[in-house]
């Protein structure tokens, strides 16, 4: 088996990659994690790449004039590693067409809700404001409309008398590891494909 190599995009603690990264500690996993980039020098999750030996970058959007320029030095890199697969994972930028048409059905990010429930920022405190009784997490192929692609793979949890953004954020989070790694699995076997509208 060839196993597909993958780049993880974070912006802080990266346990999601983290995720990943044990995942394909397997050698039967389809991936192999072969880069971690950051466009935070500081993001936690950096340290850990670096102690598994796996390639680090820094891409600072701060460097760069535009949202489009910062996307086109991010492109570069990692047109340069040979992806076949691209995981935001925590990665907070707003991407532009010019990151996200190279890599359009290449590319997943991990979302805290139920899409398309909840699409943004605050979903935890607004599944709670709504008195949601179901909550949870998607793994969707990036489209360039925000949080709208095709959907891989979704984990629900129950809403708890008595949650706060925080417990309820937790106990999403312990879904939203196992449920990133099954559906990088997926789309790197070639078991889910994105479609293509005619
Ligand atoms: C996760 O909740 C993810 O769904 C969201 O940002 C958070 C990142 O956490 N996009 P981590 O950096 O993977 O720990």
């Amino acid at each position: 088996m060839i196993r597909k190599r993958a780049g993880v995009l974070i912006s802080g603690r990266g346990s999601n990659m983290r995720a990943l990264v044990e995942a394909a500690r397997d050698l039967q996993y389809p991936a192999q994690i072969v880069c971690v980039v950051s466009n935070k020098a500081d993001a936690a999750g950096l340290a850990f790449a670096i102690e598994r030996g796996i390639e680090t970058k820094v891409v600072d959007h701060r460097a760069f004039v535009s949202r489009e320029a910062f996307d086109a030095a991010l492109n570069a890199y990692l047109q340069d590693q040979k992806l076949d697969l691209i995981c935001c994972a925590g990665f907070m930028r707003i991407m532009t067409p010019v990151l996200i048409r190279p890599w359009l059905g290449r590319m997943l990010n991990i979302h805290p809700s139920l899409l398309p429930a909840y699409k943004g920022l605050h979903t935890h405190e607004r599944a709670l404001a709504d008195g949601a009784k179901s909550h949870g997490c998607t793994v969707h192929f990036v489209t360039d409309e925000l949080d709208s692609g095709q959907i891989v793979a979704q984990a629900a949890v129950s809403v708890l008398p008595g949650d706060t953004a925080g417990t309820l954020a937790a106990r999403v989070l312990e879904q939203e590891h196992p449920l990133y790694a099954k559906a990088l699995a997926l789309v790197a076997s070639g078991e889910i494909q994105m479609r293509t509208s005619s």
